[in-house]
């Protein structure tokens, strides 16, 4: 439905520095955004201002420039790494001819292009449709220029337009429905999981930081690995067993990005759902970015605009195997007065570090958990299936009376259910 630039297109970079900011622009992560895209950077224009121009964001000699270099490259498509509103955004495609696109259309391109699930389309689908609705004048005006029809009011555009506009809302608020049910079946889903009080874990970090390389280690599943930013755009859910620990169902999350766009952060809150509900984050950071510190910054923002600030945090430096020092290599932990470790270095690609990850797991989900070992004798069938059922069962030793003793993990909340079903089950349990 939507016109998306084909991998032929060329496109002019523009990059204003404003002087009231001291942060240095990141042009080469713009560069990396349009690649991911599928669009080809053929020049940059940068330029320096107190504030955007009104009607062009540009001045008008900066315009002119753009243009120049527009032919000079043969080039198709503008992109600006801004948010222009959109009647700039109409007012420079009408001065350069060609089309014009700005940071929010360029991620919501690249969305568009990884979404996977059926609810992740759904919502692209609809961040594109509101940021387009607001555009719309747009593709009209030039269609009507294309065919030499500049001028021409209350024509054919127009009556297109407004069809335009009715199909646009019917279809956003089709989407609406429809996402509506998908996210009510997440949540009941979510709920299960609380119910049985299996902990979720959800990475997260900068996006290309390595999180569904490090999901997939540590599941063996095959999700989507590719190296382009955003290649992971649906929250993907697995159940992973951790010795000592039982089930854990883990969630692979969309990658963050400084300057997330509002329209964006709220299209994807869904898609983050999974990460404000999580009992422990794991923070994925690329070690080998010189950019990490401020990547975290940026990652933490995001989290606390969607309410996930409070949840305990794991800093997980990936990428260890391209740091110089031999020590990373290995897989290296730090840990706080008691031992338990605060942050670690690994490398999902060569699987070097996962022991101490699942060690530092351990450490972080045994909060509340009870361990140790439950005598049960030959009556207790059901209730040593019920353990199995749970996934708490460590070891099964059976006992001199016929029954078993059981090495059992589970969390306080599992046991004091079981308690209250099966009479004098603290007097059977020791702990280890
Ligand atoms: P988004 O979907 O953009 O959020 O990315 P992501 O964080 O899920 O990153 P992904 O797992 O797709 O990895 C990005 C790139 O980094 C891929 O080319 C991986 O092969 C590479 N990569 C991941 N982990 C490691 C690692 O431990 N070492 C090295 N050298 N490369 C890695």
């Amino acid at each position: 439905m939507f016109e998306r630039p084909s991998s032929a297109e060329r496109a002019v970079l523009v990059h204003v520095n404003f002087r009231h900011l001291f942060e240095q622009a990141d042009l080469h992560e713009f560069s990396e955004l349009t690649l991911a895209a599928g669009i080809t950077p053929v020049a940059t224009v940068t330029g320096l201002r107190d504030k955007p121009d009104p009607k062009y964001y540009v001045g008008k000699g900066k315009l002119e420039e753009i243009l120049q270099v527009i032919t000079l490259n043969d080039a198709t498509l503008v992109i600006f790494n801004h948010e222009l509103t959109p009647s700039q955004e109409r007012n420079v495609q009408r001065y350069v001819k060609c089309r014009v696109m700005s940071r929010t259309g360029l991620i919501l391109d690249i969305f568009a292009q990884r979404a996977r699930t059926f609810e992740g389309k759904l919502q692209v689908e609809l961040a594109q449709l509101e940021h387009m609705s607001t555009r719309l004048v747009r593709i009209w005006t030039h269609l009507e220029r294309q065919k030499g029809g500049i001028g021409l009011r209350g024509g054919p555009g127009e009556t297109q337009l407004e069809v335009d506009r009715r199909l646009i809302r019917a279809r956003i608020l089709t989407i609406e429905k429809r996402l509506e049910k998908v996210r009510s079946q997440r949540q009941q889903g979510r709920n299960a999981r609380q119910r049985a009080q299996v902990p979720t874990i959800a990475l997260v970090g900068y996006t290309n930081a390595g999180k569904s390389t490090l999901f997939n280690t540590l599941t063996g599943a095959d999700v989507w690995v590719a190296n382009q930013l955003f290649a992971t755009l649906d929250p993907t859910l697995r159940s992973l067993e951790v010795a000592g620990l039982g089930k854990i169902v883990i969630a692979d999350t969309v990658g963050f990005i400084r300057q997330l766009p509002h329209t964006l952060v709220d299209a994807f809150r869904a898609t983050l759902e999974e990460t404000a509900t999580a009992s422990l984050l794991i923070h994925v950071v690329d070690a080998s970015d010189e950019k990490y510190e401020d990547n975290i910054h940026q990652v933490n923002q995001v989290l606390a605009e969607i309410g996930a600030e409070t949840i305990p945090q794991l800093l997980v430096f990936n990428k260890a195997d391209l740091l110089n020092d031999p020590a990373y290599h290995a897989g290296l932990a730090e840990r706080d007065k008691d031992g338990k470790i605060t942050k670690l270095w690994v490398s999902a690609l060569k699987g070097i570090g996962l022991d101490l990850l699942r060690e530092a797991l351990q450490g972080r989900l045994s909060i509340d958990r009870v361990h140790g070992v439950l005598h049960l004798t030959p009556e207790q069938g059901q209730l040593r299936a019920q353990l199995y059922a749970f996934r708490v069962v460590i070891q099964d030793i059976a006992n001199a009376e016929g029954g078993w003793d059981l090495v059992i993990n589970l969390t306080k909340f599992q046991w004091d259910k079981l308690c209250q079903q099966y009479a004098g089950l603290s007097q059977a349990f020791s702990a280890l």
